[in-house]
């Protein structure tokens, strides 16, 4: 890690800082290498962690947590993929932690994803969601430095602050108070946005609706755990959600005003000089004509930092109104520190957008007989509805999943609906088979979903994490298990995609969030089926 990696506002960090400075490798190399001890089952896995002088958050909750692991996994393979990549986030990617300059009480935590000095609203939310158990609900625990609910408030703020500086954009820049230079994106340097913005502020701007959803999540997993009104009633928390609310707002416009045919204005337009189409929008920046009118939310790009086919994309305003909810509670709690109002519009805005839902997301599709591979075609063609993963609003639908959350596989994760869902059933098991959906990956290593960003052929472990996750099924969740705990190349970390036939073939060795799901995953077992941890994985 090198010097600059970690920050720290007392004597003790720097102190640290600077005697480990010489000696803590970087972890984007480091990730790609095997460390001893190795674990003791058949895939000898890596132990991956840091020197703890070079983390870069201690946190004994998680030290004590890992401890109390060793009981209640048998596997040692397991256990260790554990051990690796639960406590990822805070050991290698919290970059800096400080206050803003204009207000002491005001804390900041500028989070990677990886190996970029950049911090995206999805990934730093995400990051922190897998330590949502952790956070300290007793009020003098949760106010110090040291606690996750500090790390809680810390990108919260941050976030606030990027979202009234750049509604519509994805990655940004570390906040000048770090003193960290920002980071050179060469990917970007040809992009042609509306809204333009600074390159000093913003790393990328890609407008995806899931990174207004993942504020709205943070805060709500924030204060349904702590209960902490007031923090949200001092800072820029308030004007924030109100940013994007109207950023939802606009981007629900549709391409041609209904009265005369006339092309609208677009809210937001982005093209880029690139090979790849999914880097890029299609007419003109514009992406494809949507209806108006009909209450979804536009999602220029797809939370895989893809261009969108069909800007409807329906995980997302799944998730947005799930999330919109749980703040428009917030907004209520806050009463007269609120804006009038403000609350009711949110609940409002939630309940057209659902309806939309599931009047414009839920499409008709040809039924496949999965057991017998036959699809139920031709002359008496057998329909069945399923969630489309994009729509246009005029009938355009595509039909399939993308491994990035939000994803369809993941409605019941983020809470959008119960697992048990008809039509999530029916959605379930098309995205899980090779004939219902085209970016299912399969292969003797890796069964999983996989997407246009790592290209067909790639399976991504984050598709099987969040089927473990959304899972009644003990049979499907040990095979799915088997095969992560398989995939690692040895490494012992989670990997963003894994050539499904070739574990030594995979993209990115730092993949922070995909880490701490993984860890998620695992406490969420520990809950609901503590047996399957009790068993072996060889
Ligand atoms: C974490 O604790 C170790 C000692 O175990 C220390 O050397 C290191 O500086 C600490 N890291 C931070 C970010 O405080
Ligand atoms: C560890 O296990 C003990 C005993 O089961 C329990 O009381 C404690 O809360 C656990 N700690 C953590 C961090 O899970
Ligand atoms: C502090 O500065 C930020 C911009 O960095 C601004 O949005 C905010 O309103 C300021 N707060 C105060 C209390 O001046
Ligand atoms: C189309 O109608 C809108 C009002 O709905 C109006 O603002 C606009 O000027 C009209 N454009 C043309 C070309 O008539
Ligand atoms: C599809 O066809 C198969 C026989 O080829 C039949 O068993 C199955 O029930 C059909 N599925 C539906 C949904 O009609
Ligand atoms: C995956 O690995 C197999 C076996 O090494 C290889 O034939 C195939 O081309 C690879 N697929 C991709 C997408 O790289
Ligand atoms: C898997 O990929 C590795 C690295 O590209 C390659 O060396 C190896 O031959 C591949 N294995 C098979 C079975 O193709």
């Amino acid at each position: 890690m090198r010097r600059d990696h970690i920050h720290q506002f007392f004597l003790t960090g720097l102190l640290a800082d600077m005697a480990c400075s010489q000696s803590c490798p970087d972890y984007s190399s480091y990730s790609k290498a095997r460390h001893e001890p190795f674990s003791a089952g058949k895939y000898a896995l890596s132990y991956q962690r840091p020197d703890p002088a070079c983390r870069t958050f201690n946190s004994s909750a998680v030290e004590a947590l890992l401890t109390n692991m060793t009981d209640a996994i048998t596997d040692p393979d397991l256990y260790r993929l554990f051990q690796n990549t639960f406590p990822n986030t805070l050991d290698t990617a919290i970059r800096w932690r400080g206050h803003a300059a204009n207000n002491s009480a005001e804390e900041l935590a500028f989070i990677i994803t990886g190996d970029i000095d950049a911090m995206w609203l999805r990934d730093s939310a995400n990051q922190l969601q897998s330590y949502m158990s952790l956070l300290e609900p007793d009020p003098a625990q949760a106010a110090k430095p040291d606690s996750i609910a500090s790390l809680y408030r810390g990108v919260i703020n941050l976030q606030a602050r990027y979202l009234l500086t750049a509604p519509f954009c994805n990655s940004f820049q570390p906040p000048p108070e770090s003193g960290i230079p920002p980071a050179k994106n060469g990917a970007a340097s040809s992009d042609q946005v509306f809204p333009p913005y600074s390159p000093d502020a913003v790393f990328e701007c890609k407008y995806e609706l899931d990174s207004l959803a993942a504020f709205l999540q943070l805060s709500t997993s924030y204060y349904e755990s702590t209960h902490d009104i007031s923090f949200f009633g001092t800072f820029q928390w308030l004007p924030a959600v109100q940013a994007i609310l109207a950023t939802a707002k606009a981007m629900t416009r549709g391409t041609y005003d209904p009265q005369n045919g006339t092309v609208l204005p677009s809210p937001y337009t982005f093209t880029r000089q690139t090979t790849r189409s999914t880097e890029t929008l299609a007419n003109d920046g514009l992406g494809s004509p949507v209806r108006g009118e009909v209450g979804l939310v536009r999602s220029a790009f797809r939370p895989s930092d893809d261009a969108a086919l069909f800007p409807f994309l329906i995980p997302a305003n799944m998730m947005f109104v799930r999330y919109l909810a749980g703040a428009a509670l917030i907004v209520r709690e806050l009463g007269e520190k609120a804006p009038r109002g403000l609350a009711e519009e949110m609940l409002g805005f939630e309940a057209s957008v659902r309806e939309a839902i599931e009047k414009y997301g839920v499409v008709p599709v040809m039924s496949v007989d999965y057991e017998s591979g036959g699809d139920n075609g031709s002359a008496a063609a057998v329909v069945e509805t399923v969630y489309a993963y994009e729509v246009d609003g005029y009938g355009a639908a595509a039909v399939m999943d993308d491994a990035n959350v939000p994803s369809l596989l993941a409605a019941p994760l983020f809470g959008y609906l119960a697992n048990t869902n008809e039509v999530y059933q029916r959605t379930r098991k098309r995205i899980l088979s090779d004939r219902g959906n085209p970016y299912f990956m399969k292969g003797s290593v890796l069964n999983s979903v996989g997407g246009p960003h790592a290209g067909p052929g790639m399976a991504w472990p984050m598709a099987s994490i969040v089927r473990i996750l959304t899972s009644d099924d003990d049979d499907e969740i040990v095979s799915v298990l088997k095969e992560i705990l398989s995939s690692t190349d040895g490494l012992g970390l989670i990997h963003e995609s894994v050539n499904s036939s070739n574990a030594s073939q995979w993209t990115r060795q730092w993949f922070s969030w995909a880490n701490g799901l993984f860890g998620e995953m695992i406490l969420d077992l520990r809950l609901r089926k503590p047996h399957l941890l009790q068993r072996s994985y060889q």
